[in-house]
């Protein structure tokens, strides 16, 4: 990457719990600005909204990145050949294989089953059962309801095991991070990849009504895909399925808590759910930054020059806190409009599980509520751990005291 007029900003790991900062600094100075990521690569970040939303949107910007990507006979090659790394025309067709089950009417229709499941984990919370401390159950809500809703609800549509799910935590965290050490990273790869190899094969000998079995069908009837798409396809789902909406769900109760006027007004308001979801998903953006592209050619974006074959990171936190775009940006408002927030990106990438991950975190955040009736921080909030990741931006637990 070469920036030779502009001063290289090395992102440290304050950079984790508060992206938001960071991201205001830069964009006051240049909002298209060259930066070496905590223990990783250099690429530009864009955190001006206008320049992002372009950047999206801009076909120069590819997902295919020269040397980045595995031997296309190693096992990593099992997780690489996904849409999110896909130009069209495999994006589109990639895609089009799993979209029909992903719009806003087929995941309606998941209304019933993710209601339950969320009662189901409301039930065994400690305030609930009385077990943990007396009357006042203290919990990690990230552990007992934030992660399980998403990885079971995605579980289910896969037809993945659900009870591996502590497997998956641990692989993907270890995935998305910034901070695993080269050989731990290959080791969970390499699980992850087995894994999905081994489950896709007894999907094939025992097909059932779930998308694996419709993708395996897909791939051996219609040569719709190749093996390593259709093992990438499952790893991109599940990951994406629940890494998100996770933190979505429990950053997202985080800043209710930090702002109890606008927990007060939901509670006093409960229709307000939605508006309430689409203004946390661009208070919080639980996706910090995009995934990596690269310039198939010369760009310029917000008055600087990219070369060509330079890794591009979009900041959608950085985005969905422009004060150009959004007034008094770090303030929660549940009422504001927060239409064309970027949190689930733009253009031919824009998330394919955004219906799932809005109807998930409206259940979640009401029923949450409506159980009970005091939710408290157990814990200061100066003292809580964020995730060492550039790409999410999400809480390692969220410990709080529930009342009935
Ligand atoms: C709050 C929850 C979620 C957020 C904030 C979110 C955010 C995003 C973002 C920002 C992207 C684009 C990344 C890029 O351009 O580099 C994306 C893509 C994607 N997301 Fe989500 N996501 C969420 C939940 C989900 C869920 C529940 C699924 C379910 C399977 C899902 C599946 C996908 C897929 C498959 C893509 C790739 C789309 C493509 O390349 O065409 N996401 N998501």
């Amino acid at each position: 990457m070469t920036a030779p007029d502009i001063a290289v900003e090395r992102l440290g790991a304050d950079y984790f719990a508060d992206p938001y900062s960071v991201h205001a600094r830069l964009q006051a100075q240049r909002p298209v600005t060259p930066v070496i990521l905590p223990g990783g690569p250099g690429a530009w970040l864009i955190t001006g909204y206008a320049e992002a939303r372009a950047a999206l949107a801009d076909p120069r910007l590819s997902k295919h990145m020269p040397g980045w990507h595995p031997e296309p006979d190693s096992i990593f090659a099992a997780l690489d050949l996904h849409m999110l790394n896909s130009d069209p025309p495999d994006h589109e067709r990639l895609r089009k294989l799993v979209n029909k089950a992903f719009t806003a009417r087929r995941v309606e229709r998941l209304r019933p089953r993710i209601t339950a499941i969320t009662a189901g984990l409301l039930e065994d919370m400690p305030a609930h059962s009385g077990r943990g401390q007396g009357v006042q159950g203290e919990v990690d809500l990230l552990a007992s309801f934030a992660f399980p809703l998403p990885i079971t609800v995605i579980c289910e549509l896969l037809g993945i095991p659900v009870g591996d799910r502590d497997d998956f935590r641990t692989w993907s965290a270890t995935i998305v991070s910034n901070a695993a050490a080269p050989e731990v990273f290959q080791a969970h790869a390499t699980e992850m990849a087995r894994y999905f190899t081994a489950l896709l094969a007894a999907k094939r000998r025992e097909p059932a009504d779930d998308l694996l079995s419709a993708l395996v069908a897909a791939r051996d009837e219609e040569d719709s895909l190749s093996e390593n798409e259709l093992v990438s396809m499952t790893f991109l789902l599940l990951v994406a399925g629940h890494e998100t909406t996770v933190n979505l769900i429990a950053s997202g109760v985080l800043a209710l808590l930090l702002n109890p006027a606008e927990m007060a007004r939901l509670r006093a308001e409960p229709e307000l759910i939605n508006g309430a979801v689409e203004e946390l998903l661009r208070f919080v953006s639980p996706v910090n930054h995009t995934t990596f592209r690269c310039a198939a050619e010369p760009v310029e974006i917000g008055g600087v020059r990219i070369s060509r074959g330079d890794p591009v990171l979009i900041a959608l936190s950085g985005a969905n806190r422009d004060p150009v775009r959004f007034g008094d940006p770090g303030r929660l408002d549940l009422g504001r409009d927060s239409a064309g927030h970027l949190a689930f990106g733009h253009g031919i990438h824009y998330c394919l599980g955004a219906p799932l991950a809005r109807l998930e975190a409206e259940i979640a955040i009401s029923a949450l509520l409506s159980r009970f009736g005091s939710i408290s921080l157990a814990v200061p909030a100066a003292s809580l751990r964020w995730r060492p990741s550039t790409l999410i931006h999400g809480l390692e637990s969220l410990p709080v005291r529930l009342a009935p």
